[in-house]
């Protein structure tokens, strides 16, 4: 199953659909029902599960068309039950177990009689049953070993009293690739299918490339005299003359309100100069005296033999290269290539 949620980790949701499905994806994950509604509106005919919460009210625009819904509160389980039974179909729901994210899920020790009493309802099938790991892109793996042990539990009692899920599911990127003993019947890998480090500690293996490269363009080019202050606040002043790169990028784009950050202008690392503006960055550009308007600007990704990855901002930022990516905002353009 392919995590396609916060627009595919700011890669753009459709285009991610669209290839996850070429590629032949059992299932798409999302977070909300409104991204779900908008694959479908767009097309995309592949199975969808929403992990999130979705109103019992929105259940009807669900089975309209045949999404999944997750189901981790007792209290929400009759009134689905209720709403579906004013729709037509049967509604398929993923019931979560919370095996120790202390997130959502219903607690393992009364997983069994839940999933029982649900499995009884006639207007819901139960398709799916599965957890979510906190730890499992950490070294230590004594927390996702109890968890799988927990998980397992519930199975073995549901199994005992003749229930079996069609769909049992646990692992993210990070166990994907290193708790194969928790791959059940799918996998819900969103980092990873991005070509992105689940985390240091659990990293991609050799092959895997990120797709993502993050490029903008220089707008203007200009010396400033000596003792010019740039940006709002004049938090840099220039020492001398200096050649000062503006790039149409700022943080409405995603990029973070810091001093500080890096960019590749020809092939070589360069310093932001000024505050971050909503829209604007200025670039210290000295040591590249043929820089141009119009030449390329990138925040993330190759540019001759430099290369600035997500993670790298991601550490520079103070978080981790999901927030990055997934802050990438709805107006920077997407383009799509094959290679
Ligand atoms: C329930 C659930 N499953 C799977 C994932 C995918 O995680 P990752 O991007 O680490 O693979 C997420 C992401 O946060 C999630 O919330």
């Amino acid at each position: 199953m392919a995590v396609v949620k916060a627009n595919a980790y700011g890669h753009g949701l459709f285009e991610v659909a669209k290839a996850a499905e070429k590629a032949g994806i059992a299932r798409l994950c999302v977070a909300r029902l409104e991204e779900a509604v908008a694959l479908r509106d767009a097309g995309i005919l592949a199975p969808i599960l929403v992990l999130g919460y979705t109103s019992p009210l929105d259940v009807p625009k669900a089975m309209q068309r045949s999404i999944s819904l997750a189901l981790f509160n007792a209290e929400l389980a009759p009134q689905y039950e209720e709403a579906a039974r004013h729709s037509v179909g049967t509604l398929q729901v993923h019931i979560k177990v919370d095996t120790g994210m202390g997130r959502l899920g219903i607690f393992p020790e009364h997983a069994v009689d839940f999933v029982a009493q649900v499995a009884k309802m006639d207007n819901i099938n139960v398709e799916g049953l599965f957890t979510h790991f906190a730890r499992a892109d950490e070294p230590l793996q004594s927390t996702t070993d109890d968890q799988i042990i927990r998980f397992n539990r519930v199975l073995q009692e549901l199994e005992a009293i003749g229930i079996r899920p069609s769909i049992i599911h646990a692992d993210n990127s990070a166990g994907s690739l290193y708790y194969a003993n928790a791959w059940y019947d799918a996998v819900r890998p969103g980092n990873a299918i991005y070509g992105l480090n689940p985390s240091a500690d659990a990293p991609l293996p050799e092959g895997f490339e990120p797709a993502l490269a993050w490029k903008s363009r220089l707008t203007s080019v200009k010396i400033l005299s000596p003792n010019s202050g740039v940006s709002y606040g004049h938090s840099y002043i220039t020492k001398g003359y200096e050649r000062i790169g503006t790039c149409a990028v700022g943080y409405a784009d995603g990029l973070r309100r810091k001093l500080g950050n890096i960019a590749l202008v020809h092939g070589r690392r360069v310093n932001q100069v000024g505050m971050v503006c909503m829209d604007q960055t200025m670039w210290q550009l000295d040591e590249i005296p043929d820089a141009k308007v119009g030449d390329e600007v990138v925040l993330i990704g190759q540019q001759g033999n430099e290369r600035i990855s997500a993670e790298e901002v991601a550490a520079s930022w103070n978080t981790i290269n999901y927030e990055v990516v997934c802050g990438l905002s709805a107006r920077v353009p997407r383009y799509y290539f094959d290679e």
